[in-house]
């Protein structure tokens, strides 16, 4: 069964602990959160001190995504703020390699993300170095975007690059991820989805991640 992340950057910030409860009681794995610096992407979202509250109510994982430059500068304060996976972008790492060494030597999992026009080659000398791969199905910086088709070609790709070295390395699909395409994303080969809009505008979340849940057995 596919890892379900919501993302909550669509949730209601007036409501964060009720919305927090609700991921708690839910079918949902992880807590998906998106840091974004105004830089790297245009547009600027949370930090650290909302990632530290929520850390104390969440009853899973924190799979953090740094949308931002310079994230080597910040590793440690993600890992004191109580992030359990850390994913930074390809894009802007010049050092990537010792950048996720760091990250698994602070005792988190290391995730690398990749923006849609970035080939998955980049990944080559260190996807046995890592324990996730952030495929962006959407340009990063906002939610509610649509899903870019090309991404169904790229998550094939990285499933033989990854299943060839005979790695357990998780590929999520970050953006525009519904009802409608998680099932033929997860049979491209994702592990885990992302889904902001989708559940957390809905009226019926729990039900929405119950159905993200169980998408393959649902067709
Ligand atoms: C986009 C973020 C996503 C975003 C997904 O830059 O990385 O995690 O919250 O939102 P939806 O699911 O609404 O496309
Ligand atoms: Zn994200």
């Amino acid at each position: 069964m596919p890892i379900i992340a919501p993302s909550l950057l669509a949730c209601n910030f007036l409501q964060l602990e009720a919305e927090c409860k609700m991921i708690n009681s839910s079918e949902a794995d992880w807590y998906h959160l998106d840091v974004m610096d105004g830089r790297f992407v245009p547009n600027i979202s949370f930090g650290l001190p909302v990632i530290e509250q929520i850390h104390t109510v969440a009853t899973k994982p924190l799979d953090v995504h740094l949308m931002i430059v310079e994230p080597e500068k910040y590793l440690e304060d993600f890992k004191k703020a109580g992030a359990d996976i850390l994913t930074v972008h390809a894009e802007v790492c010049h050092h990537l390699h010792r950048t996720v060494q760091h990250i698994r030597q602070l005792g988190m999992k290391a995730g690398v993300a990749l923006n849609p026009h970035t080939p998955i080659d980049c990944l080559e000398y260190i996807i046995d170095q890592i324990d996730l791969v952030c495929v962006m199905s959407v340009n990063p910086g906002f939610g509610g975007q649509k899903f870019i088709p090309s991404t169904y070609t790229k998550v094939k790709q990285l499933r033989k690059m990854i299943d060839d070295r005979g790695l357990a390395v998780d590929i999520e699909i970050d953006g525009g991820v519904t009802q409608d395409n998680a099932s033929e994303i997860l049979k491209a080969g994702a592990t885990v989805l992302v889904a902001g809009n989708t559940v957390f505008k809905s009226d019926n979340p729990l039900e929405v991640i119950k159905q993200l849940k169980h998408s393959l057995h649902i067709l």
